[in-house]
């Protein structure tokens, strides 16, 4: 069976300070649902959060990673590093790396495969623009991401990678997509995987939505049938809002 997950991207927010304070918040609240808890702080609060979260069941993710093993590539974090700070999940192919970074499909694709070599899991994050979506074009662009960088993975590398469709129209913006249009999406994509693999691999991938989640939208659009999480940017901020997604379910 597919896992429920609630992944936080905290993105370039919060110091050590800020990070510590968050991470005892959360640990705090007590958690009621069976999701599978994530914070993705800033790379340089990875090691301190993971130290904060080792008795913990929420796991920490990096945002991001380089797909060289290491070298001449100044300001960049491999995936052994990742590793070495006890970290095994990160995020690759979010929008704001793709638009302010120019990350394409086949830059990622590296990266994805760099991870998989490391046993890392991988959020591998998707989703179209507001002109593709209002262009009726938005199936054909997450067909074309996924197919571009996840679809020469083997089986086995399937049971690392976890999918999040994130709309970059609703990221940030407060405009959230409903909650039919996100489960339209997410039954495409499972549909999707299931052709270039098998039911099983489909069956048991989780695929996130992201995009202006917030505690009183996260229960109906987690009620959709192949909305298994979320990935939640703003509302990861602070704790109790997140935690309040976390028991949505
Ligand atoms: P948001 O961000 O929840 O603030 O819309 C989501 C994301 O970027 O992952």
């Amino acid at each position: 069976m597919r896992k429920n997950i609630v992944a936080g991207n905290w993105k370039m927010n919060n110091d050590l300070a800020a990070t510590k304070t968050l991470i005892s918040e959360l640990i705090e609240i007590e958690k009621t649902s069976n999701a599978e808890v994530i914070i993705a702080p800033t790379f340089v609060n990875l090691l301190e959060a993971s130290k904060l979260l080792k008795e913990s069941s929420i796991k920490v993710a990096a945002q991001n990673m380089h797909f060289a093993e290491n070298g001449a590539y100044t300001g960049e974090i491999s995936a052994r590093m990742l590793k070495g700070v006890g970290i095994n999940t990160v995020i690759l192919g979010h929008s704001e790396r793709r638009e302010y970074f120019n990350e394409d499909d086949s830059l990622l694709k590296q990266k994805v495969d760099k991870a998989m070599d490391d046993d890392l899991q991988v959020i591998f994050c998707f989703g179209e623009k507001w002109e593709d979506r209002s262009a009726d074009n938005h199936f054909n662009v997450v067909e074309r991401q996924i197919n571009n960088a996840l679809f020469h993975l083997e089986d086995e590398n399937w049971k690392s990678i976890v999918l999040a469709y994130e709309p970059v129209w609703a990221i940030g913006t407060g405009q959230t997509a409903s909650p039919e249009q996100a489960q339209d999406m997410h039954a495409f994509i499972r549909g999707l995987v299931e052709k270039q693999y098998n039911s099983s691999i489909a069956e048991n991938v989780s695929i996130l939505y992201g995009g202006s989640v917030k505690p009183d939208n996260a229960q109906e659009i987690f009620g959709k049938k192949d909305v298994d999480g979320g990935l939640i940017g703003g509302a990861a901020l602070n704790a109790e809002p997140f935690m309040k997604i976390v028991n949505a379910f």
